[in-house]
């Protein structure tokens, strides 16, 4: 099967690359870049004026599978990632049963193989059912493929806990993702503790909840070697302790979610549910924090936290839903409408944050488009105008805090393993 991919810009900041060039792709690899190809293709597309970007990687969604399909299903989960320019993710293990094993860690995968459009990573939990009591078989999972462990929902409360995980991982040069938020200080708490909180009455979690158990989890980095990722980092002052943790040397990467890239809490001011997420959406200075240490390299990469919730669950008053709303439809396009047609960020840092980065700090194959990489390709169009609405969405749960925005850009093919996912907003079939 060889397909070719004509006159498009070709954007791939791993190889510094970025030029008007045609790409082959055949047999699941890219075969060649040049800047004319003439061979007899399958199939051909013209991306002229358009950008050809290696596939965008999500390292952090649920897909809910196994026992949570009133929420989210690997079918549906991976058509949105199609949908949104993502040909691979990596889902989290807070399912039911919790995936903390090596028998579910393969079971998955199987599953992502019958019925995936994109390439599904298996992220195995730290703790058995992420109870934080006792450290799950992390060894055997690794050896059935896990990419990496989190207990992603709740945080390694017991820092001996966490010391002994990122021991057990390091021996194995694997990653531990945390969720770094102090419990005890969340507790009570529904929505960002601040002005806003204050106005509408909503019992607020304060920075600190966050900063704190950050600091904590560096420092295990620093202690072990082992190398930890923080998750969702939403705060100012996570941010500082991050940048001066990499500053010493430390082992610890971290994410920016598109939401805490480009939300404030004053989302929440309508009550809408769909704002509730954890960490929850900050004020203006702490949004402002993020995009300064995902512009400096503090934070390495961009995730959706794709996290959709059954309807009824979320159908109900704010402080009584769960945390989580999709997002793999969403997050290219908010990414261009707020962070490059604002001229914030580059395209090449952005195709850099949303596949290179991601790829290189997980040790994936794919995430650049060099001769014999895994022909995982997203097809941009930067000028395309469009409006979020939710009702068009593949997720089987559409809650989402950006309906109805008025977005510029898009991803118009996705390519996985050389076949075409999704053609200008239609997922193909299997
Ligand atoms: O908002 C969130 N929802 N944050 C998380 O960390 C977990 C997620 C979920 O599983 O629903
Ligand atoms: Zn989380």
């Amino acid at each position: 099967m060889k397909l070719l991919i004509k006159n498009g810009r070709v954007v791939d900041p791993s190889q510094n690359l970025d030029a008007v060039q045609d790409v082959l792709l055949e047999n699941g690899k890219v075969k060649e870049i040049a800047k004319k190809i003439t061979v007899k293709a399958d199939e051909e597309i013209d991306a002229t004026g358009l950008v050809v970007a290696p596939g965008l990687i999500d390292l952090h969604t649920h897909l809910r599978e196994p026992g949570q399909e009133a929420k989210e299903d690997i079918e549906h989960g991976t058509m949105a990632a199609a949908a949104g320019g993502i040909t691979t993710v990596a889902c989290m293990p807070n399912t039911t049963p919790v995936i903390d094993n090596a028998v579910l860690v393969t079971g998955v995968k199987e599953r992502a193989a019958a019925k995936g459009y994109v390439h599904v990573e298996v992220i195995g939990a730290i703790t058995k059912g992420e109870a934080g009591k006792e450290l799950a078989e992390m060894g055997d999972m690794a050896a059935s493929g896990a990419l990496a462990f989190s207990d992603d929902g709740h945080y390694v409360q017991s820092s001996r806990m966490f010391i002994n995980a990122a021991r057990y991982v390091g021996a194995f040069k694997k990653i531990l993702i945390s969720h770094s938020l102090d419990p005890e200080l969340a507790a009570d708490g529904y929505m960002h503790e601040g002005a806003v909180s204050a106005r509408i009455g909503v019992p607020g979690i304060p920075a600190v909840a966050e900063d704190i158990a950050v600091a904590r989890d560096c420092l295990v980095a620093e202690y072990t070697g082992a190398h930890i990722h923080i998750a969702h980092v939403a705060s100012k002052g996570a941010v500082d302790i991050i940048r001066r943790a990499k500053a010493r040397g430390v082992n610890v990467t971290a994410e920016a979610t598109v939401h805490h890239l480009t939300l404030t809490d004053e989302a929440c001011a309508t009550y809408d549910t769909a704002t509730r997420v954890s960490p929850p959406l900050r004020s203006a200075d702490h949004v402002a924090a993020v995009r300064e240490g995902l512009k400096d390299g503090t934070l390495d990469f961009i995730v959706t936290d794709h996290a959709p919730h059954a309807a009824e669950e979320k159908d109900v008053e704010f402080r009584k839903a769960p945390c989580g709303f999709c997002g793999l439809e969403t997050s290219l396009g908010v990414i261009l409408t707020e962070l490059y047609q604002k001229k914030l960020f580059t395209i090449n840092e952005i195709i850099a944050k949303m596949s290179c980065e991601p790829a290189h700090i997980f040790a994936l194959k794919s995430g650049n488009l060099k001769v014999g990489a895994p022909a995982d390709v997203t097809i941009i169009d930067l000028n395309k105008e469009w409006t979020v609405d939710k009702s068009k969405f593949y997720t089987l749960n559409n809650a989402t805090p950006f309906e109805g925005k008025q977005c510029k850009g898009k991803a118009v093919a996705t390519i996985v393993a050389g076949k075409l996912v999704m053609r200008d907003g239609v997922v193909c079939k299997r």
